[in-house]
């Protein structure tokens, strides 16, 4: 096992009707930032019943944070951040709300240009508001973990940024909450923690064996529930369905392993340009990730073969496609596509990625940092 901190000050408070501990989580005096995205807090009544909860507080609103959070919408609510002395910020919503939340609280302290916590990926943020979350979306993890994903609008870019001072205060994980969710979201947010998973499990063999069984555990629970918890409003099928999001990305299972990231990162270039949903993305680059790496990835390709979908006959390599193949199978059982094509995207896009990878410096990822731009050529090809 490779040598590790583990740090995680978020606490969580989970379960229906919860959102009444806000009046216990956040300071009495607090002048509060309440952000949201589009119009579904308000419609669902989340926003009213987080407003009833703060009851006697100072409190402001920031709406209209988008899917894919822009640096530009966000420097607007740093703005009202500073215009109203706000004091405690408060994520209404999902990874994207709770991301662009995230940006806030540190460009509000940061001194100097805020596209710079961007460009230095969050290694140059030193201090950052004190913020809690009320998660509608199951998915990201950001709930639970200090990292965020924020577009420049202006140049195409959407970037990666992490630092220990944006790790939410707490989040309230209301599983009831995700009832008015499209199935589509749903759908988004298994794929995505599946992924978030692959990644920090399908590298290769440190003797992590905690990890490894831990990592086996959630894509388990996500094969064998994740449907249910889509097709159904049934309260413990959603309940597993948010618990196993948070720990697929709270650096619990990428603890002293290696981790890949870089499906990720192609897949953030592949949003930014075509404007894909995240986990779409993902869906459709991991499973020719899988291909590409398979030498590098082998020993831990056939423990997943194994160990997660039982396949235990034939040569190591027609293993390996079964294991790819039923990888893909259950992204598209959920109505995921696995290509680019499915987005009418062809050997053109593969061109425009490459050179957005380029501009991004993304051309030495992966657990061996030898995923070059050949490398993820590659793997775009056999995306489409
Ligand atoms: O904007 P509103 O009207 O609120 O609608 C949202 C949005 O359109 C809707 N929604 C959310 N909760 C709802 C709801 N609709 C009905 N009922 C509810 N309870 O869902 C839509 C998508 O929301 P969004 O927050 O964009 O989705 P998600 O949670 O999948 O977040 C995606 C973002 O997170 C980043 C992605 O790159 C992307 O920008 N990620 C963040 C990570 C992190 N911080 O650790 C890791 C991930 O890998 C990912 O990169
Ligand atoms: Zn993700």
């Amino acid at each position: 096992m490779l040598n590790f901190d583990f740090y995680n000050p978020t606490r969580i408070v989970f379960g229906a009707g919860r959102i009444a501990d806000l009046d216990k989580l956040v300071p009495a005096d607090a002048r509060v930032l309440i952000l949201f995205g589009g119009e579904s807090a308000r419609k669902t009544g989340t926003l009213a019943e987080v407003r009833t909860a703060l009851d006697g507080r100072k409190m402001f609103e920031f709406g209209g944070i988008e899917p894919n959070p822009s640096y530009e919408t966000l420097m607007r609510a740093v703005a009202q951040v500073k215009q109203e002395q706000i004091d405690f910020l408060l994520a209404v919503g999902g990874g994207s709300v709770i991301d662009g939340t995230k940006f806030v609280a540190a460009a509000a302290l940061f001194e100097g240009e805020a596209s710079e916590i961007l460009f230095k990926f969050g290694r140059n943020i030193s201090r950052a508001m004190p913020f809690g979350t009320v998660l509608t979306l199951p998915a990201t993890g950001s709930e639970m973990n200090d990292g965020g994903v924020v577009t420049l609008k202006a140049q195409g870019a959407k970037l990666p940024f992490l630092n220990q001072a944006l790790f939410p205060v707490f989040s309230v994980l209301d599983p009831t909450k995700t009832y008015t969710l499209p199935q589509r979201q749903l759908a988004n947010g298994v794929v995505d923690a599946f992924v978030h998973v692959m990644e920090q499990y399908l590298t290769y063999s440190v003797d992590g064996h905690v990890q490894d069984r831990f990592a086996e555990g959630l894509l388990l629970t996500l094969i064998e529930h994740g449907p249910n918890a889509i097709s159904s409003t049934d309260y413990n099928a959603r309940a597993n369905l948010m618990w196993v999001a948070t720990l697929a990305l709270n650096g619990l299972i990428g603890a002293g392993v290696p981790q890949d990231w870089a499906t990720h990162m192609i897949g953030h270039e592949l949003t930014a340009k075509y404007d894909i949903d995240h986990a779409r993305t993902l869906a459709a680059v991991l499973p020719a990730m899988l291909q590409v790496r398979r030498e590098a990835k082998r020993s831990k390709l056939l423990q997943y073969a194994e160990r997660i979908w039982n396949i235990r006959e034939g040569s190591d390599d027609e293993r390996i496609d079964a294991a790819i193949a039923r990888t893909r199978s259950f992204f598209e059982s959920l109505d995921v596509p696995t290509r680019l094509s499915a987005y009418e995207l062809g050997t053109d896009a593969v061109t425009a990625i490459l050179e957005q990878l380029k501009a991004h410096g993304m051309v030495a990822i992966g657990e061996h940092r030898d995923v070059t731009l050949e490398v993820s050529r590659q793997v775009l090809e056999a995306s489409l």
